[in-house]
């Protein structure tokens, strides 16, 4: 059997050194993660990342495809996603021109001319095609449950062997396998033959320490009392269905950046309320937050910070 493993020349040798990589490229993975994560490259297997919205399970791809670094080649699923958006599609344009071209060239063999139609030359390749072809590439497969199921099936093909067959044409292989990371958000099951194919991690809300660790890295400007105090608040609208969608990390960071850009270096709720926008995205979250609960809360948070 072939060796799928991605090249391992360039590969970080060990899980603190995937987890230092990712780092360097202003990802604060934790242990786990960075497991999962050193262990889809050592064994070249993909990766199904889920987990709530906004636990950066897209930046990893960015990131790690940065690091390693890897042509980032990103397919983003979509309601009525089909082969030819995801992965091929014969240019017919192209084809028609080359038939008439041959005819007024006095080609008169038709056998030849169809044959010649199914020319690489004129095979447009989409996303799961240029992550097979070409330079070595890291594929992200985005938002995998929005795409139709029928389309997973597809998708079996790739992420087993890395190939892809066109009928036409016949199979394209990878020279080197792309190292592949799926994300899915649950609107529903992926199914288990995809999850069978790739190492699984579950992308949960950062710990507060983790959440502080992301904010200095992304937000640098933020000062450190506000950045506890926000981290604290924020942590603290999670866990428990209070809020229909609480805050992810990125609305964290927005917050954290759009208080430091009206100047404030700590909470407080004036301020707050007045940008609760940045943080929720619902009304009906955002009025459940409004006025002595809001100044409750960010009163706890201020004591909760470190
Ligand atoms: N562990 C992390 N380290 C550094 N930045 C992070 C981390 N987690 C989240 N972020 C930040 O949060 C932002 C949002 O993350 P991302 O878009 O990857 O979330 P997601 O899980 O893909 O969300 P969705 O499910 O809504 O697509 C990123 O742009 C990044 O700035
Ligand atoms: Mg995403």
């Amino acid at each position: 059997m072939a060796d799928l493993r991605p090249h391992s020349a360039a590969l970080p040798p060990d899980v603190a050194a995937t987890q230092a990589l990712l780092e360097a490229g202003g990802y604060v993975a934790d242990r786990a993660l960075a497991t999962t994560v050193h262990l889809a490259l050592a064994m070249g297997r993909p990766i199904l990342l889920e987990g709530e919205p906004g636990t950066g399970k897209t930046e990893i791809a960015k990131v790690l495809a940065a690091q390693l670094p890897r042509r980032l080649v990103r397919l983003q699923c979509h309601d009525g996603m089909d082969l030819s958006s995801a992965a091929y599609e014969w240019n017919h344009a192209r084809q028609l021109m080359a038939i008439r071209l041959a005819e007024t060239a006095g080609q008169a063999d038709r056998g030849a001319l169809e044959r010649g139609l199914y020319d690489r030359r004129f095979l447009e390749a989409r996303p799961l095609l240029q992550a097979i072809e070409g330079s070595p590439a890291l594929l992200l497969i985005d938002e995998l449950d929005r795409a139709d199921e029928p389309f997973e099936a597809f998708l079996l093909e790739i992420l087993a062997d890395f190939q892809i067959t066109v009928p036409e044409l016949g199979t394209i292989r990878a020279e080197t396998p792309p190292v592949v990371i799926i994300t899915s958000n649950r609107t529903r099951e992926v199914h288990d033959a995809i999850r069978r194919r790739c190492l699984y991690h579950w992308v949960d809300y950062p710990n507060a320490a983790r959440e502080r660790a992301i904010l200095a890295r992304r937000a640098p400007e933020v000062s450190a009392a506000l950045s506890a105090q926000v981290v604290a608040f924020t942590q603290g609208l999670r866990g428990g269905d209070a809020f229909f969608k609480p805050p992810g990390v990125a609305e964290t960071i927005d917050w954290a950046r759009a208080l430091t850009a009206l100047d404030r270096r700590e909470l407080e709720p004036a301020s707050a309320e007045a940008t609760l926008g940045v943080l929720l995205k619902y009304q009906d979250d955002i009025a459940k937050l409004r006025g002595a609960e809001l100044a409750r809360r960010v009163e706890e948070a201020r004591e909760a910070a470190p």
